[in-house]
């Protein structure tokens, strides 16, 4: 890897660690330095400190430290040369690597500036042009004001086919790339996006990353199609190389400062829901992007604020899988409430009609568990003593998922109150639905992921990815940042390599895997656990380990690519050359140059990986 030390050092120079940081953690100044709560692990006093002039940091609970490029590795699990080119792209540097070093990030480069343009394009036709007419009176209808459209930069695509391609002259590869267009039948190409009011969405550092867009009703909009197919209301970007949908919090780039300020993030469902937060003078929302709130969702936003407020529509609002909820508030040490809505109204409606009961909602709101409870005894004939029974089943199915025993008595206390019950004898039927979830009836409080997904299949586990596996169980910090879930093709290998990637302990992962039915990886993962290993591995071994099990994850993946070939969704001299490089990387393997060959192997896997997924 040719990269000077001078270009190092400029872009250490160049580098602003407390903004940097500050994309992912609140900072705040004491004194010379900056504090706040650690990215690294969970906590609720801030330990974590940043020296901006040295550009250091440092976190005492932990004792994470670095400069501004193991920041980045640590905290985007990436290797050195690709934390360089990350903050070198954020400095405006440019590196002047072996031609052939990062094709991949130089077109998310030219991707991410397509769709700044793009953005700045729509917006432009929102705002000035004759036929975004309608779209602009829609918005105003709902209160959406010039200057509202121009804080959340959006736009309007117009009623054409390629409008937004030919204007930008947009080729196929940026098309794909960026999910703004494709090729259609007639070989053209064309805007995947028509007649639709254009939702920008940005990263935390404010870059354009997709596009959300939404049709306009009647009468704003055409009306309904002759031949009866519907328009689906919303259509958003795929998942591309810039995009990843759930890692990513609409808004979050406004909204950032407002939630470290009140320590409170709002979530909601929708961009409009998002916006009229804004408007309603709490700019502290954000949304997900089309999928359900998750893991990855929790781990940003804990580093902004402990107090997490989800505003859902009356009937969406505690419906997210409630074991998942109480797991994620424990690991990341955040507190999960909920904004009760009057039914039938979503919160930018309730904006527009009633702004100060949507902020009264959101200050009034309550514990995820509080809310749950509610809603069964809320619907409960208390007036007969079978009712008052089904009701106390219920309420304590929903409160045997909270894994405090502590919190759970203090429920049952009201529950047995309002259910005018005797606490006593309830007691142990909580503690026995909580030991033993199968016994719990009830769909509206049975854990999402439903148990039993995979029976033993009694197939022969594929040896590289055991062998992966093995090293993963002991000797994790051998193989930390060499290994990637594409690498697991073996859908079981794959399941224990991710729970093995969280940083919970082998027994909790191991626990989980059997709580969601997956006895065989369970059963793989504990015995790997206490496996006797026969010898000491070298760090030959380790390469080995690492080879064998790329190569077996390339070889599927180019199957793949020849499929794609066949199948006409990769050009012929695209599927040709990245098929080459691709084979002329695996002989490098396990020789001298073999850990930059693997370290392509793994960015190209990575990148199918995640474009697979739109
Ligand atoms: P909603 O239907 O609640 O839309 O979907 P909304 O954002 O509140 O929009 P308005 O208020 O009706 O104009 C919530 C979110 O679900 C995703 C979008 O991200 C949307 O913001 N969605 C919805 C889709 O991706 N596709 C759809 O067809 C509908
Ligand atoms: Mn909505």
């Amino acid at each position: 890897m040719a990269i000077s030390p001078d270009e190092i050092a400029q872009v250490r120079a160049a580098t602003d660690i407390v903004a940097l940081i500050s994309e992912h953690v609140a900072l705040k100044k004491s004194g010379r330095r900056w504090t706040g709560l650690c990215p690294f692990h969970g906590e609720k006093t801030p330990s974590f400190s940043v020296n901006a002039e040295e550009g250091l940091y440092y976190c005492f609970g932990c004792r994470a430290s670095g400069n501004p490029f193991t920041f980045v590795r640590e905290i985007q699990h990436v290797d050195f040369i690709e934390a360089l080119r990350m903050l070198a792209d954020r400095a405006g540097i440019e590196l002047h690597e072996d031609a052939n070093a990062g094709p991949a990030r130089k077109d998310r480069q030219e991707f991410l500036k397509v769709m700044e343009r793009a953005v700045d394009w729509y917006h432009d036709r929102l705002l000035n042009s004759p036929d975004a007419r309608s779209a602009r009176d829609y918005l105003r209808s709902r209160g959406i004001s010039g200057d509202v459209a121009r804080q959340f930069r959006l736009g309007w695509a117009p009623d054409e086919w390629d409008a937004l391609t030919n204007a930008l002259k947009l080729n196929e590869k940026v098309l794909l790339g960026t999910g703004l267009g494709f090729v259609n039948k007639r070989d053209r190409r064309q805007d995947s996006l028509r007649a639709r009011i254009i939702f920008p969405i940005f990263d935390p550092a404010g870059k354009a990353i997709a596009v959300g867009g939404r049709i306009l009703p009647p009468p704003f909009g055409p009306a309904p199609r002759e031949d009866g197919r519907i328009e689906p209301k919303y259509k958003n970007s795929p998942e591309t190389t810039i995009y990843s949908k759930r890692r990513t919090l609409y808004a979050l780039n406004w909204a950032k400062d407002d939630i470290i300020k009140s320590g409170e993030i709002i979530v909601c469902e929708g961009y409009t829901d998002v916006i009229a937060f804004f408007a309603a003078g709490m700019p502290r929302a954000v949304a997900t992007c089309g999928t359900a709130l998750g893991e990855d969702h929790f781990r940003m936003m804990r580093n902004f604020a402990k107090r997490i407020v989800l505003a859902y529509d009356a009937d969406q609002a505690g419906q997210s899988a409630a074991a998942s909820v109480y797991q994620w508030e424990r690991q990341h040490e955040v507190d999960v409430a909920v904004a009760r809505l009057p039914k039938g109204s979503d919160p930018a409606e309730l904006a527009q009609r009633d702004p100060e009961a949507l902020r009264q909602a959101v200050a009034d709101a309550v514990p995820f568990l509080k809310f749950r409870l509610e809603r069964v005894l809320d619907s409960a004939n208390v007036a007969t003593a079978e009712g008052r029974a089904r009701a106390a089943e219920l309420a304590m199915e929903v409160l045997a998922e909270h894994p405090s025993e502590i919190v759970r008595d203090q429920y049952l206390m009201q529950v047995a109150d309002r259910l005018r019950l005797d606490f006593a004898p309830l007691r142990p039927r909580v503690a026995e639905l909580a030991r033993n979830p199968a016994q719990r009836s009830s769909p509206d409080s049975r854990p999402e992921v439903v148990p039993t997904r995979r029976r033993s299949t009694g197939a022969p586990m594929p040896r590289p990815g055991l062998e992966a596996l093995r090293l993963c169980v002991h000797f994790p910090s051998d193989v930390k940042g060499r290994l990637i879930v594409p690498y697991f093709v073996n859908e079981i290998q794959r399941d224990i390599f991710e729970g093995l990637s969280s940083d919970r302990s082998l027994s909790e992962v191991i626990e989980d895997l059997q709580r969601r039915g997956d006895e065989e990886a369970s059963a793989i993962l504990s015995q790997l656990a206490v496996d006797e290993l026969e010898r000491e591995y070298t760090a030959a071994d380790v390469t080995a380990v690492v080879s064998q099990l790329v190569r077996s994850a390339v070889r599927a993946e180019l199957k793949n690519v020849e499929r794609d070939l066949r199948e006409g969704r990769m050009a012929p001299d695209v599927a040709m050359a990245t098929i080459r490089d691709v084979k002329e990387r695996l002989e490098y393997l396990e020789t001298a140059q073999g850990e930059t060959a693997e370290n392509d192997l793994r960015a190209w896997l990575l990148e199918r990986s995640s474009s697979a997924h739109s």
